[in-house]
């Protein structure tokens, strides 16, 4: 369902981590849908080879910025991008991950963790927030994970982070919808991503395309706070939620993740 999208969200989407993945997906349905864009990765040659496709297949404009999200001057980024364009959507997608056993990693890798997972989306909802409740309309879309759920062992930086990122989304989405705005926390489970693949997880799982989980999170979107991408994802979150106990849940993800990154 396309009708009206791009005069409740647009005319511009902003979305960070656009270049592969999720966030490419992303870029490729809000282009369909008629939105212009900005487009926020660190690297610059697939960023801009997306833009310059998008542009000629959409007729949209597409505008990029190669800047990590962690860094401290982000808003400032942003608006440079912006130019002072009206930005109807913010899809906060890239992350940091943090993989493997907690003792192991470096803190400057956790604080890593909080900056793009955590920081960039709060300054994100707060920035964006201010001049989307001004002109009354507006979208925030915060890709999280089904992680995000419950703790998760050799994963547990991450897992805060996208706890983090669900309650955000969920207490936004009551309190900013007398503003127009509607806000959203996607939960993926294990998705065949660039991302995915390089962490070179042991055990195989089955995984969702990137293409249904953005269709299903811009379905969800003005509809309900939070949504777990895919069938078999929402079963897994049922078990996980409603009929294990906590501590049962806890540790079914560390046997899984153990097998996957230890
Ligand atoms: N794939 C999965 O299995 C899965 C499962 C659950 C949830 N998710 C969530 O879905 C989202 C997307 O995941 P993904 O698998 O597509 O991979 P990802 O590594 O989160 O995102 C990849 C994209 O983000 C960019 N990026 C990464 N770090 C960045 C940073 N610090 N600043 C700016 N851009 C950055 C990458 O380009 P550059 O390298 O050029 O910056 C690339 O465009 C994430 O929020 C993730 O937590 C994914």
């Amino acid at each position: 369902m396309t009708d009206g999208f791009r005069e409740r969200y647009g005319p511009w989407a902003l979305v960070t981590g656009a270049s592969e993945g999720i966030g490419e997906s992303f870029a490729r349905s809000l282009a369909a849908r008629g939105l212009n864009l900005l487009l926020v990765a660190r690297r610059a040659g697939p960023l801009d080879a997306l833009a310059a496709e998008l542009r000629a297949a959409h007729g949209i404009q597409v505008r990029t910025a190669t800047a990590d999200v962690a860094r401290p001057d982000l808003l400032a980024v942003l608006d440079a991008l912006a130019g002072g364009e009206e930005v109807g959507l913010v899809v906060h997608n890239a992350a940091f991950s943090a993989l493997g056993p907690f003792l192991e990693r470096s803190f400057a890798d956790l604080q890593q963790v909080i900056d793009v997972n955590c920081r960039a989306p709060l300054a994100m909802a707060h920035h964006f927030g201010k001049k989307m409740a001004a002109r009354g309309r507006g979208g925030i879309v915060l890709m999280t994970s089904l992680a995000g759920g419950q703790g998760t062992p050799m994963v547990a930086s991450y897992a805060a982070s996208k706890a983090f990122e669900i309650v955000l989304a969920e207490g936004l989405w009551d309190e900013l919808r007398p503003a127009g705005i509607d806000v959203l926390a996607c939960r993926a489970g294990a998705t065949r991503t660039p991302s995915y693949e390089a962490s070179r997880p042991r055990k195989k799982v089955p995984l969702m395309e990137a293409g249904p989980v953005v269709e299903e999170a811009l379905a969800a979107l003005g509809r309900q706070p939070v949504v777990v991408a895919g069938r078999l994802n929402r079963a897994v979150n049922f078990v996980m939620q409603r009929l294990l106990s906590r501590s049962a849940a806890i540790r079914f993800m560390g046997k899984h993740t153990r097998k996957m990154y230890e």
